[in-house]
């Protein structure tokens, strides 16, 4: 909900741009984008536009704090300030970092089914590819490498929560990461955002009204202010089949990731 602002006139008054309260951390297609537009419904977050890869990015990084304030929008005290950047999750610098700039900021992370996750993540690399003319693959020759899983491969990579989480453990308390389930906010995500505005600790003022499923696009849309929004159509786009046995090679080499993750973060979720 953020303060409205026309590019003629200067920021209403009271405003003023702050480092955030909270950020949105990652991961990469686990459903950052949903969950900040579903949080922005709330009147007292203001989200920053876009990706701002302070954290992640070392020639952004070497700008200095103030201009990573600069890019957050404008917002009354009683306000809090988000950004999502889903670089930082897997980036070995953010941690630290964001430590150094705020020790006690509350942290999220929405996670999904890791393989459902690389394949995602595939699906938005192929298209990327397709707008830009270069040569796209099937997904199994880049999960797959003379016959055995191709553990290289990034999108396998971003999808070892227990290897990244590691690295937020050694400069957060698990309790400033709050993990929101973006299985579960798919298909019901009202829960999953009570749940955020409790941990954020703020008013419980986002209801079942806010939300409605659009048949077309077959996910939940957002109604706020009386108008109705889906997320652009990058969001929520068809995976292709993926041949059984490499599925199976890849769930079963994430197996040992997972529960590794559900030991580190005292939980444990529906991944195959
Ligand atoms: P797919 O496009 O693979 O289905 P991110 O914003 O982090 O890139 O995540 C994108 C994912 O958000 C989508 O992945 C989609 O599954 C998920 N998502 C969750 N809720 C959604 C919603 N209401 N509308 C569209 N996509 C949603």
């Amino acid at each position: 909900a953020n303060v409205s602002e026309d590019a003629t006139s200067s920021p209403p008054p009271g405003t003023s741009k702050r480092t955030p309260h909270s950020i949105i951390i990652g991961v990469r297609k686990g459903g950052t984008r949903a969950l900040l537009e579903m949080l922005d419904i709330h009147p007292e977050v203001a989200a920053a536009a876009t990706e701002v890869h302070f954290f992640d990015w070392d020639e952004n990084y070497a700008k200095g704090l103030e201009w990573y304030r600069d890019l957050m929008p404008y917002s009354y005290p009683h306000q809090i300030t988000i950004e999502k950047t889903p670089g930082y999750f897997t980036s070995p610098l953010a941690p630290e970092r964001i430590c150094a700039m705020n020790s006690s900021i509350k942290l999220l992370l929405i996670l999904r089914d890791p393989a459902e996750r690389v394949i995602s993540d595939y699906t938005q690399v192929y298209f990327n590819r397709l707008e830009n003319h270069k040569p796209v693959q099937a997904i199994e020759n880049l999960l797959v490498r003379s016959g055995s899983l191709n553990i290289r491969y990034k999108a396998i990579q971003r999808s070892l929560y227990d290897v990244h989480m590691r690295n937020w453990l050694k400069h957060f308390p698990l309790e400033q990461i709050h993990i929101v389930d973006g299985d579960a906010l798919i298909h019901d995500p009202l829960p999953e955002l009570q749940k955020v505005e409790r941990f954020l600790n703020l008013a419980p003022r986002i209801v079942s009204s806010n939300f409605y499923f659009n048949q077309t696009k077959g996910f939940y849309c957002i109604r706020s202010d009386g108008r109705e929004r889906c997320l652009h159509e990058s969001k929520g786009r068809p995976h292709p089949s993926v041949n059984n046995t490499v599925l199976q090679q890849l769930r079963s080499y994430l197996r040992e990731h997972n529960q590794n993750f559900f030991r580190m973060v005292k939980r444990t979720f529906n991944w195959q």
